[in-house]
């Protein structure tokens, strides 16, 4: 199994060597991995003037499955919007075909206390949110400037799906459903545009093919508000690509830490992406007080999604619930009476609990 390493920038390849770490363990144990690295987002730009570089997504093609830190900073901030890091992460999805996002926001016991909401609304949640990846205004055209009739300046984007790209987000979503709990939501904004008229047909039409699943529908305005008041009416929600991308980060902070999310980005035969849902937290780069257990358990994602080797993944997981039960903690998790280890500390805490 041949794994692309693409660290990115800001506290990328800090957290990324500790999942490196940990593949290495299993490595030793007999799991049949090879790594390669290669430069992607602001560091790809840094090295060739590209975010996503031609090598590296050759690299990524050839792959069995990608690993992804994190891209951006400040220091890309001004450049113009085709290299900037940001795109490196577009591209390679697209160009690999990952359309189906899977972000789960699960809460482990240990860390109830970490959560902005009360222990009693938190405590025992697990979400699963699929997000449409590959389409929507992240990809519509047309998008650009121009003058309107006034001779006023104007920015567009284009809000778009096609009923494809909502059918197999769909399917995805129903097959999810019933290996959890058989509910599904479907989120839109159904009362106001016409992409999500049509996705909520689409959707409806899909389900006829899973009775077994009890599927609603909810605006995406009323989704946001129902996560804080009641996440756990919620067993897997289905949404587009800008609502996902909103609501995923959301969910990801009910659970305590957006450093405690991982993701994957599958396409059509599972090959995948996997990515910590957070980003490139410049502001702590380099500082050694990343968390690293969100790029942690995206391996386990991708020993699970990609490679189907439950078990392995079963022992990253459980190794990073036995490091939370003894009590160790990142900065980002920490509280009194827990112990507070620096990122690498806390992949060879992980490494240990193997
Ligand atoms: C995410 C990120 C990306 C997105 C950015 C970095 C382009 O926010 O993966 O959620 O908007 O999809
Ligand atoms: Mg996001």
């Amino acid at each position: 199994m041949k794994i692309a390493i693409l660290a990115g920038d800001g506290i990328g390849p800090e957290i990324m060597a500790q999942a490196t770490k940990v593949l290495g363990a299993l490595a030793k144990d007999g799991l049949k991995i090879e790594m390669e690295q290669a430069a992607f987002g602001g560091a790809g730009f840094d090295a060739c003037g590209d975010p996503l570089p031609q090598a590296t997504l050759k690299l990524a093609k050839q792959a069995d499955a990608v690993m992804c830190g994190a891209v951006g900073g400040p220091k890309y901030d001004a450049l113009p919007r085709a290299q900037r890091p940001e795109q490196g992460i577009l591209r390679i999805r697209k160009d690999l075909a990952l359309f189906a996002n899977l972000r789960p926001a699960v809460m482990y016991p240990e860390l109830v206390g970490a959560s902005s909401l009360k222990p009693e609304v938190v405590s025992g949640l697990d979400i699963m949110i699929i997000r449409e990846l590959t389409g929507d205004i992240y990809f519509g055209e047309p998008r650009g400037r121009r003058d309107n009739a006034r001779g006023e300046r104007e920015g567009y984007d284009m809000m778009l799906y096609s009923e494809p790209e909502i059918r197999r987000i769909a399917e995805i979503g129903f097959k999810t459903a019933m290996k959890r709990g058989n509910k599904l939501c479907s989120v839109d904004k159904e009362n106001v545009l016409e992409t999500s008229r049509f996705w909520r047909e689409i959707v409806i039409d899909v389900a006829k093919a899973y009775p077994q699943v009890a599927l609603s529908h909810m605006y995406v305005d009323n989704a946001a508000m129902q996560l804080v008041r009641n996440p756990k009416q919620f067993d897997v929600i289905v949404t587009g690509n800008m609502f996902g991308d909103i609501l995923s980060d959301e969910a990801s902070m009910l659970t305590g830490s957006i450093g405690m999310l991982p993701s994957a980005s599958l396409d059509a035969n599972s090959k995948g992406l996997y990515e910590p849902i957070h980003g490139s937290a410049p502001d702590i780069a380099g500082k050694g007080i990343a968390n690293p257990l969100a790029t942690i358990l995206s391996s386990a994602m991708m020993l699970r999604y990609t490679f189907n080797l439950d078990e392995w993944a079963y022992r990253i997981e459980a190794a990073v619930k036995n490091v939370l039960a003894q009590g160790l903690r990142t900065a980002d998790i920490h509280e009194s009476g827990t112990r507070k280890l620096s990122t690498s500390e806390m992949g060879d805490a992980v490494v240990a609990a193997l």
